[in-house]
């Protein structure tokens, strides 16, 4: 149903710099919102053959750009023979539709163009799923607008001619096919969620990467996880989650990363709230990986961006622990941790690529993850045995002794979240853990100790 450009094909590129309101770069260079428009290009297949800049205060209602450098544009288009024009910035319907006339060739903006690469790179079921809708949205608002345009021309009622009946029918079918998917994405979302509640009765810690574009989360993922995960030096390689459970910390202590959807300056609001599902793995994450091109000359300008799109998420609560990657490109850079002001680990300087700095990312996560652990030393019935092999198929167990009357006293360390499912779920009945004048109550390492010396025997 959809024409998308095919491998190489020769596309004109129009990027316009907006001083006042800069709607192609967000804020930045325009050289920089060039560079990465082409870059996106090229993910999308196409072959950049000529490019257009210039300034405008603000856009031209008929063609975006001014009558004058339309016709610049018409002129390259006919040198270069070229098959498409790509915008860097959002068209209306109508816009599009005039270029288009004026210029005898295929226009996408920048929204389609995504929307494009998006559809080449969607992995997954939902994945695929969601970008169909989200063109499909893209469109309809196009034919349909299209259509009343149409409508006007021809006087309405009782000038329908043939062409505007295919129309409809283009609506309708539309129309049904976005409800299909709608249905099959409720289906996937509701299985998503089902994973998602699993996983956390599991109580494993999440981790998930976060990122511009090209930063490299994907290559991190395969070193973290030995997974082969595509990677590719492409804009948007990844666009869907892939969790995989990994070895977290010095202490490889079990724990599930998530591969999350590459972010870009503009990211459409339409796009991201079409990723909403597939993204909430990043909202519900408790640490967030933010992989960032430490080699990139926009490093901090990425930096900001993607945190932009967290907000725009409400992923930006959620703690995170900045990856400079690419060392091995840098001739000055070693591999190290900074933390910050408090002594927190706050950024790690390593190379996905050649592993070095890896250990240093593991001695963060154990560190940002210790503070979700607790020890707790537990007295069990000598019938809790049932207890006792919990503790231990948890790897929880840090000492064991028995006491005179035969009961276990342990000393356990696990993760908050495991001791609280602990608490609730299992019959606690006759097992103390901390215990004063007959009262439970959470007492501090030395006074359990003390507890433990007056009750344990020595072993
Ligand atoms: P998106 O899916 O577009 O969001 O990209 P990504 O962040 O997943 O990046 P990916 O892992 O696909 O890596 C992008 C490019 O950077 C690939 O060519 C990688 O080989 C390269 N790359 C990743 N890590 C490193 C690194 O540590 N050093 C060097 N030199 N290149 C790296």
């Amino acid at each position: 149903m959809f024409e998308r450009p095919h491998g190489g094909e020769r596309a004109v590129l129009v990027s316009l710099c907006f001083p006042s309101r800069d709607a192609a770069g967000g804020g930045s260079e325009p050289d920089e919102a060039l560079r990465e428009f082409r870059e996106l290009a090229v993910s999308a297949a196409a072959e950049p053959v000529g490019t257009v800049t210039g300034r405008r205060k603000a856009p031209e209602s008929r063609f975006f750009v001014g009558s004058g450098k339309a016709e610049e544009i018409r002129q390259q288009v006919q040198a270069t023979g070229a098959e498409v024009v790509l915008f860097n910035h959002a068209l209306t319907p109508s816009q599009e539709r005039n270029l288009e006339r004026l210029l005898e060739c295929r226009v996408l903006d920048r929204t389609g163009l995504i929307l494009d690469i998006f559809a080449q790179r969607a992995r997954t079921h939902e994945g695929k799923l969601q970008v169909e809708l989200a063109q499909l949205k893209h469109l309809s608002t196009r034919l349909i607008r299209g259509w009343t345009h149409l409508e006007r021309q021809k006087g309405g009622i009782g000038l329908r001619g043939p062409g505007e009946t295919q129309l409809e029918t283009d609506r309708r079918l539309i129309g049904e096919r976005m409800r299909q998917i709608h249905r099959r994405l409720q289906r996937v979302e509701r299985q998503r969620e089902q994973g998602r509640r699993g996983r956390k009765r599991a109580e494993l810690p999440t981790l998930s990467l976060v990122g511009y574009t090209n930063a490299g989360k994907s290559t991190l993922f395969n070193r973290l996880t030995d997974a082969e995960v595509f990677a590719a030096d492409q804009l948007f390689a990844t666009l869907d989650p892939t969790l995989r459970r990994i070895a977290m910390g010095p202490e490889r202590r079990p724990a599930v990363l998530a591969d999350t959807v590459g972010f870009i300056r503009d990211l459409p609001h339409d796009l991201v709230a079409a990723f909403r599902s597939t993204l909430q793995e990043t909202r519900d994450a408790d640490v967030l990986l933010h992989v960032v091109d430490a080699a990139s000359a926009q490093r901090d300008e990425t930096i900001v961006q993607v945190n932009r799109v967290l907000a725009e998420i409400e992923a930006e609560g959620v703690p995170q622990l900045l990856v400079y990657n690419k060392i091995d490109l840098l001739s000055d850079a070693v591999p190290r941790l900074d933390r910050d002001a408090d002594g927190r680990p706050w950024r790690v300087w390593l190379s996905a690529v050649d592993g070095r700095g890896i250990d240093l990312l593991h001695v963060a996560l154990g560190e940002l993850f210790a503070h979700a652990r607790v020890t707790r030393r537990v007295r069990l019935p000598a019938a809790a045995t049932r207890l006792r092999a919990r503790f231990y198929a948890l790897g929880a167990v840090r000492r064991e002794t028995t006491s005179e009357r035969g009961e276990s006293l342990l000393e356990v360390e696990m993760d908050r979240r495991e001791w609280d499912t602990l608490v609730r779920h299992e019959d606690m009945n006759g097992v103390v853990w901390t215990e004063r004048d007959g009262q439970t109550v959470d007492m501090d390492s030395t006074e359990a100790d003390q507890y433990l010396a007056a009750t344990a025997q020595a072993p």
